[in-house]
């Protein structure tokens, strides 16, 4: 009887198990980023999902936001298209998350180091690249606060090329803009959804971005999609409206 039972136990933890690995098919996901703001709160969501996370960053990046969690790293500069090509092939990444941000270099950044990731994907055979954009870029552009168009219409314009590079790499692309980007409010609920509406414009946060993004990872619904990331739910500061 002891025996039996003890058999009948450990079917269920394997039948368990199985559909534990069905639900959730673990990726080998390579941020760009990842010693960012927002890359380092999706380097944290992707791992707590179980996928395998390399950060690509700079020698000179610090990666205490990063601190704690288990990352490889591999370093050179997204702009060197050798250093990117040679961190891909080494990482054989299954999904790529692009989460950089320019710093001091000038607009063109997000044109140059998202043609490089792109190409490098795709020789690599990896199968989904996720692109953190702005709205405004592509066809957001018709709704971008009128007040700001013409100081950012050149990182925009980069922010334009970049979306285009991943749509034309032939890898599965998912293309999350942000409007608003704030930092979260303590006490306040998580209302951020994608919208396949390019004219849906509002606030989103760092977390959310990335809660956003690890539900994207592999997941085939995703695939093709250029979405809009908003919270319906915080409201827009003034002289940020809409035009
Ligand atoms: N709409 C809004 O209100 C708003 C506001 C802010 C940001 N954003 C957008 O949100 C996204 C994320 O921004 P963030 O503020 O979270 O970024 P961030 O904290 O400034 O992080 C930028 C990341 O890019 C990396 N990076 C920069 N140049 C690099 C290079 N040449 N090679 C390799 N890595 C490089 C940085 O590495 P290091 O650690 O070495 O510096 C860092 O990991 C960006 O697309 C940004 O445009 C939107």
């Amino acid at each position: 009887m002891r025996l039996f039972l003890r058999a009948a136990l450990g079917l269920a933890v394997l039948a368990a198990c199985a559909t534990a690995a069905e639900t959730q098919a673990k990726e080998t996901v390579m941020v760009f980023g990842g010693s960012g703001q927002l890359g380092s709160e999706i380097v944290r969501a992707v791992a707590a999902r179980g996928d395998a996370v390399t950060v690509f960053v700079r020698p000179s990046s610090d990666l205490k936001r990063v601190e704690g969690v288990q990352v490889k790293t591999l370093t050179g500069d997204v702009l060197n298209a050798e250093d990117v090509m040679a961190a891909m092939k080494a990482a054989r990444p299954t999904v790529v998350v692009d989460a950089l941000a320019r710093g001091k270099a000038d607009a063109s950044f997000y044109d140059v180091s998202e043609r490089n990731i792109s190409t490098a994907a795709k020789a690599a055979g990896v199968k989904q690249i996720i692109l953190h954009s702005s709205v405004g870029a592509g066809s957001s552009r018709k709704i971008y606060p009128k007040s700001r168009l013409a100081a950012m219409t050149p990182v925009l314009d980069a922010k334009t090329a970049g979306e285009d590079h991943v749509i034309a790499s032939g890898v599965a692309y998912t293309i999350i803009r942000n409007g608003i980007l704030r930092d979260p409010q303590p006490g306040t609920a998580d209302g951020a959804k994608l919208y396949e509406d390019d004219t849906k414009y509002g606030v989103v946060t760092r977390p959310q971005l990335a809660r956003l993004t690890a539900e994207c990872i592999g997941n085939k619904s995703c695939f093709g999609k250029v979405y809009h990331a908003v919270d319906e739910g915080l409201p827009i500061p003034a002289g940020m409206e809409m035009r």
